[in-house]
């Protein structure tokens, strides 16, 4: 767009952002953060972008994962190392099944900000502000903890750098408990639908064992002992965007520097709105989560605005429909798709259509209805004859309790043990690796029943 810069989103509409009160205290954090250096670099961001576009192809595969919202009071290196390491072991059971390389996405190291579906709360008669993410206000329910506090976004960076650092360094370390399969299933207890997982694994565990004695290894093999791994957050917070919005000097267009993929949320994709507007200008991949209420009409003007040259790659549709309901919406809008040509990846958030409030009051989402909403997402892609490119989780490496069900059973009663999210409930490692092998069966099948 010719008329786009970095703060032409300042002339639309702005929806679920914070309305700051001290004008003075944001310009000068602005000021600071324009100064810092971007977590990202552009090539890093092309090179995900050609990756993505071998997703939209079916000659690679997208998971993106990680939390709901990352918090300043739960970072801390374990959790990192454990989100990364769970995501790692589900991109290998992936791999294995789609016979395509897994390109890994994690929702970390600017995750902060919150849509809300309300803008106060009200607990026991008192009504305050929403929280919003710890790059905005406070989880902590009282009248100052809500106020929007333009530091914060000084803090988001400075835990968003560490963590980047982090995982930087667990790239390319290697990761020696990547060998040892069979004991991924350990935790699992036994039922017939465990023992096809532990088959797999086992198939899995040949094949590596297989390539060692053929003296492929971390040692001798590049691909063995570093993994690339992306980040990804909401583009919300468009004050800290467009702060770490610069020009890259080798192709001399704008790159969102706060992480590789950034995604516009289902509650800000309004077409005239100042989410799709700052987006459309940078060069970064972008993501578009498309919900129940995303019309034909509307996802074909957002194509045209956010990918106008129809480059591969670029635009990533984030289906998020709810267990029951894609089967209405998913085939209506692949149609707008092809009626436009466009060039799409079509992934699958299995999380935020089944958000449910349980029993003992803990807001969770029930194992099954995530499972079910990846199947329907890959069997309406096999009628269609269009690619299920990639899925997206919201998940950890620790052992919480928070969304229901799995092998490892969580109950309703159990959510009140470990229930640490700042905001949706998260998948934990032993669900989450429930889910890839589910994934796994899926895009083995549909590679079998396309190769005939
Ligand atoms: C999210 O991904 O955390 C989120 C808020 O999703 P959505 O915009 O799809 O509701
Ligand atoms: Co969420």
């Amino acid at each position: 767009m010719s008329d786009w810069t970095k703060s032409s989103w300042r002339n639309k509409p702005r929806i679920q952002m914070p309305d700051y009160t001290d004008a003075a205290a944001l310009n000068a954090v602005e000021a600071q953060l324009s100064q810092y250096p971007l977590l990202v670099f552009a090539g890093e961001a092309r090179r995900l972008k050609t990756q993505l576009a071998a997703a939209s192809r079916g000659e690679a595969f997208l998971l993106q994962g990680g939390d709901c919202a990352e918090a300043f009071d739960q970072f801390n290196s374990d959790s990192i190392r454990d989100t990364f390491k769970v995501m790692l072991q589900m991109a290998m059971v992936l791999t294995y099944g789609a016979k395509v390389p897994v390109v890994k996405v994690g929702r970390m190291a600017g995750q902060f900000a919150k849509p809300r579906s309300a803008n106060t709360e009200t607990v026991g008669g008192v009504e305050l502000p929403s929280y919003r993410g710890d790059i905005i206000n406070g989880l902590d329910f009282t009248p100052e903890a809500r106020i929007p506090d333009p530091q914060r976004m000084l803090q988001a960076y400075t835990q968003s750098a560490a963590t980047l650092n982090l995982l930087r360094a667990f790239s390319t370390g290697g990761f020696a408990d990547m060998k040892r399969v069979n004991a991924w299933t350990l935790g699992f207890t036994d039922s017939q639908e465990i023992q096809k997982y532990r088959d797999l694994a086992s198939r899995i565990q040949d094949s590596i064992d297989f390539m060692g004695a053929a003296g492929i290894n971390s040692d001798t093999t590049h691909e063995f002992s570093s993994v690339e791994y992306y980040t990804s957050h909401e583009s919300l917070l468009l004050e800290y965007e467009e702060a770490l919005t610069r020009v890259d000097s080798t192709s001399g267009k704008w790159l969102a520097g706060s992480s590789h993929m950034i995604w516009i949320g289902d509650r800000t994709r309004q077409p005239d709105g100042a989410h799709v507007e700052f987006a459309s200008g940078v060069q970064n991949p972008i993501g578009l989560k498309c919900g129940p209420t995303t019309t034909a009409e509307d996802l074909k003007v957002l194509m045209a605005k956010l990918n106008p040259e129809n480059e591969e790659g670029r635009l990533t549709l984030i289906a998020r429909f709810g267990a029951g309901s894609v089967g209405d919406h998913l085939p209506r809008l692949i149609k707008a798709v092809q009626e436009e040509g466009a060039n799409v990846l079509w992934t699958c958030d299995a999380m935020h259509g089944n958000t449910i409030k349980s029993e003992s009051g803990y807001k969770t989402r029930p194992f099954a209805s995530v499972l079910r909403e990846v199947r329907e997402f890959f069997g309406i892609h096999q009628a269609e004859g269009t690619i299920p490119g990639g899925v997206h989780f919201e998940m950890t490496g620790q052992d919480v309790t928070e969304c229901t069900g799995g092998v490892r059973a969580v109950s309703d009663e159990d959510l009140s043990d470990r229930y640490h999210t700042a905001c949706d409930p998260r998948l934990n490692a032993s669900q989450s690796l429930e889910l890839a092998f589910l994934v796994a069966e899926e895009l083995s099948a549909l590679r079998e029943s396309r190769s005939v």
